[in-house]
């Protein structure tokens, strides 16, 4: 069969082919600690999958609205005013199969053949993929560890161009857990109104901040215009496997990503959206004790680390990843992956795999119990002291 030059231009994501090949080591009887895949080990609260439950009963198996129930439009618009501090109407939000969604449907729908777009290096490697896919050009801006994993300001700067169509934000971020601060924010914000320049503002995994306050973009002035936010329910309720979020965006674009729903899914699936419905209407306290626990085991995770040879990590802000810095080893981040998988059964990722200024890092997600995560500390030691040449 022969496939369309196009597939040659679409990536992918790294955590799920470590996943697959740390899957196969399990099968042929070794036991792999995972930190590798960036999902909550929570279970879903009762709460939301009874909501599931009753909504399964009463009959929410049909076909529903491309866009999303309303109910459920309206309650994400509701959420998102507060949370954000601007009004936004149910008739600006998208109900989507997961977060995910939202990044290709934008990108399809704004960016043309040539245009550029801005993006985080090390950064979610899908931007990347699905610009390439559609014929964009991918401008990386660096985020460094000096500046707390935020964007190199000046480089941010030079890279705008006439032809900048899009820039991607992501805070807190993946894989780094930074924060971008309001004094970067505001940057960004004022850089994309004064040239027109619509922003995409990743924020899956705003719940998730240890430190500080939270700030969106959305809520600087004129962005909310010029702006795609795309949130979800995976993360912050623990509902990865369910396939449930959103993007608030202009009524305009909203219909474009529509249509792109009417095109590709049809639609979002009715009782998960109810679900989704109980689970922003609801008790809100396991969210807080989710991320109290996450809290505790960044901590831990940061400070065996520390004291691993040839190992420095920073303490991220937010989300629930570590991007400790591995460069004393002297080897390349994928190389020391490797073989913390296969010598230590601990499946992490190289930064590589979130781009080229990833590399002398690796990502470890800490969404993994307590027990666990020390295992993984232990049986990481003697890789590093043989790295570090000792
Ligand atoms: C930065 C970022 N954005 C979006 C997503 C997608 O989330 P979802 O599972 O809701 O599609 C992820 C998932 O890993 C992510 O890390």
């Amino acid at each position: 069969m022969e496939i369309a030059t196009r597939m040659s231009r679409l990536g992918t994501e790294s955590a799920f082919e470590v996943l697959a090949r740390a899957r196969a080591l399990e099968r042929a009887g070794r036991e792999i600690i995972h930190l590798e895949i960036g999902e909550p080990d929570f279970d879903t609260p009762v709460h939301i999958r009874e909501a599931a439950k009753r909504a399964l009963d009463a009959g929410a198996t049909h076909y529903g609205p491309a866009a999303g129930l309303p109910e459920l439009r309206e309650a994400i618009a509701k959420h998102v005013s507060a949370t954000r501090g601007v009004p936004i109407s149910p008739e600006e939000v998208v109900v989507t199969p997961g977060g995910k969604p939202i990044m290709f449907f934008t990108i399809l729908a704004l960016v043309n053949a040539g245009d550029e777009v801005i993006h985080p290096n090390p950064g979610f490697p899908i931007y990347e993929s699905v610009v390439n896919f559609v014929g964009g050009v991918p401008v990386p801006i660096p985020l460094r560890e000096e500046n707390g994993f935020g964007f190199d300001m000046d480089e941010f700067v030079r890279r705008l161009s006439p032809r900048t169509r899009l820039i991607i934000i992501n805070s807190p971020q993946n894989p780094t857990g930074g924060v971008l601060d309001r004094t970067q924010l505001e940057r960004i914000a004022t850089a994309a109104v004064e040239r027109g320049i619509p922003i995409l503002t990743d924020e899956i995994y705003r719940e998730f901040l240890y430190e500080g306050e939270s700030t969106s973009i959305l809520g600087f002035p004129g962005v909310r215009e010029h702006a795609v936010l795309l949130d979800g329910f995976s993360k912050t309720y623990a509902m990865t496997g369910w396939r449930l979020g959103y993007g608030v965006m202009p009524v305009p674009l909203a219909e474009h990503v529509t249509r792109l729903m009417v095109n590709s899914a049809s639609c979002t699936a009715s009782f998960v959206q109810l679900a989704g419905l109980a689970a922003l209407e609801g008790d809100q306290t396991p969210v807080a004790r989710m991320v109290a626990e996450f809290k505790r085991r960044r901590d831990l995770i940061v400070d065996g680390l520390n004291r691993l040879p040839g190992v420095s990590c920073a303490r991220p802000r937010g989300a629930f990843y570590v991007f400790p810095n591995v460069r004393r080893t002297g080897r390349p981040s994928g190389e020391i992956a490797e073989r913390l998988l296969s010598e230590a059964g601990v499946a992490v990722l190289p930064g590589t795999a979130f781009g080229a200024h990833g590399e002398g890092y690796l990502r470890l997600s800490y969404a993994n119990s307590e027990g666990n995560l020390r295992t993984a500390l232990d049986r990481m030691r003697p890789v590093f002291e043989s790295a570090a040449g000792r």
